[in-house]
């Protein structure tokens, strides 16, 4: 429950958000995204606009590659790539030494999760609204070693309840696996009480942050979460293809990966082989050099708007395209949490989402629709077949979402 002060906090802090929403570079924004031109992009929890700086990294590093040789380039960026670690650290208050890159978050969240040391009878905690890759996964792993899988049910705002949460955990529970934003909703699940919990009982704690990282300030030591997987192309507006785990240092060593190969172990005998001790245990040799280069400029962009910005105005506008959608009587707006961010998910009476994401296409709007088969357990407690998902980004505008909804209400 919130206390006085906390509920005073919240209040002040939100003052200071629409301040800063108020003062927000919005020509700026839309400057160095050129896609701003040509669609209203409200599907950015899908993948959003790269800014210009990204797009010149990626292509700038294929062309170096082409003139003098693939090896010769990543030696030449070494020190730029180097830096995408520390720069990714700084935005997620870790170190550089517990960041692996990887191609998605999928691929981040399988390496931490098969590394873990399961044995029969132990317990995975997760959420109601737990994404299905990670379900599928636990879903597997309880079959191979016999794990018992429990969604904590959710609170009377739709989140994890971290009260249902304590009394859940026993001797049995090896792992608290929860995601952060849902695939299928603005909720945003209380990270840190979950991370708190974890603490106090010695638990391994996964946090997908798939959809949070890039839209909300994130530090994973205020979390206390001892993994965590992001992808690059949705909220950080890196390319396609890119992803990033963090692996706190003194977990690193009771985890071993599901595959090695000769980057992440060194074979050191005929018949011995050494894991590193660092991140980069969970990474592969071969990688996209330019991908990877190009997420690290996707997060110094994100970091020199500064995330307390760009939060801030994520979170004014999806507020207020809840509001205006919540106005046009055939739309039920979706969304669940206390806290909720930049994904909005709604239903409009007597239209299927699929079509409605068509209509609008004609206009040049994206939207995204979720599925049940994206959070099946959610989706069917709330008798929810799909949902349109319509997740905005600092570089949208309220004349966009008046566009928007005009388009709604036109259908
Ligand atoms: C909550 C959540 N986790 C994980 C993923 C998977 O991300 P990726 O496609 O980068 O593997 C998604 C993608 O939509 C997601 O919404």
């Amino acid at each position: 429950m919130a206390t006085c002060g906390s509920m005073l906090w919240i209040h002040e802090n939100h003052n200071t958000q629409k301040e800063n929403h108020m003062t927000f570079d919005i020509n700026k924004a839309r400057r160095d995204t050129p896609g701003c031109e040509h669609v209203l992009h409200f599907n950015n929890a899908g993948a959003s606009l790269m800014p210009q700086i990204v797009r010149d990294t990626v292509v700038n590093h294929l062309d170096c590659e082409m003139m003098i040789g693939g090896y010769e380039s990543a030696n030449e960026a070494d020190e730029r790539l180097q830096g995408v670690y520390k720069s990714i650290a700084t935005l997620i208050g870790a170190e550089a030494d517990e960041i692996a890159l990887m191609t998605s978050a999928s691929h981040a969240w399988v390496q931490a999760f098969y590394a873990i040391p399961f044995q029969r009878g132990d317990k995975i905690l997760t959420a109601r609204a737990e994404y299905a890759a990670n379900y599928i996964a636990f879903l597997q792993v309880a079959e191979r070693y016999g794990v018992e899988v429990v969604p904590v049910p959710s609170d009377e705002h739709g989140q994890l309840s971290v009260t249902m949460l304590e009394e859940l955990i026993d001797e049995r529970v090896k792992l608290i696996a929860m995601t952060h934003v849902p695939t299928n909703g603005g909720l945003v699940n209380p990270a840190e009480a979950v991370g708190q919990v974890a603490r106090e009982h010695n638990i391994l704690y996964l946090l997908d942050a798939c959809q949070s990282v890039g839209q909300l300030p994130v530090d994973v030591r205020e979390i206390g979460c001892d993994m965590m997987s992001v992808t690059g192309r949705k909220y950080l507006r890196g390319p396609r293809g890119t992803g990033f785990l963090y692996v706190k240092r003194d977990v690193i060593p009771q985890l071993t990966p599901p595959t090695l190969d000769l980057h992440s172990a060194m074979w050191t005998d005929a018949d011995t082989y050494e894991m590193r001790t660092d991140g980069r245990r969970f990474e592969k040799w071969e990688s996209s050099i330019a991908s990877r280069l190009g997420l690290g400029a996707a997060v110094d962009y994100a970091l020199e708007w500064g995330m307390d910005t760009i939060s801030a105005r994520v979170i004014a506008l999806a507020d207020e395209l809840r509001e205006k959608l919540s106005a046009i009587p055939t739309v039920t707006v979706r969304d669940l949490g206390e806290q909720r961010c930049g994904i909005v998910t709604f239903t409009v009476g007597g239209h299927e989402e699929n079509a409605i994401k068509a209509t609008l296409a004609e206009q040049k709007i994206n939207v995204t629709v979720s599925t049940v088969a994206s959070t099946r357990l959610d989706m069917e407690a709330r008798n929810l077949d799909k949902v349109v998902r319509a997740s905005v980004h600092y570089y949208n505008t309220s004349e966009e979402i008046d566009r928007f909804c005009s388009a709604i209400e036109s259908l």
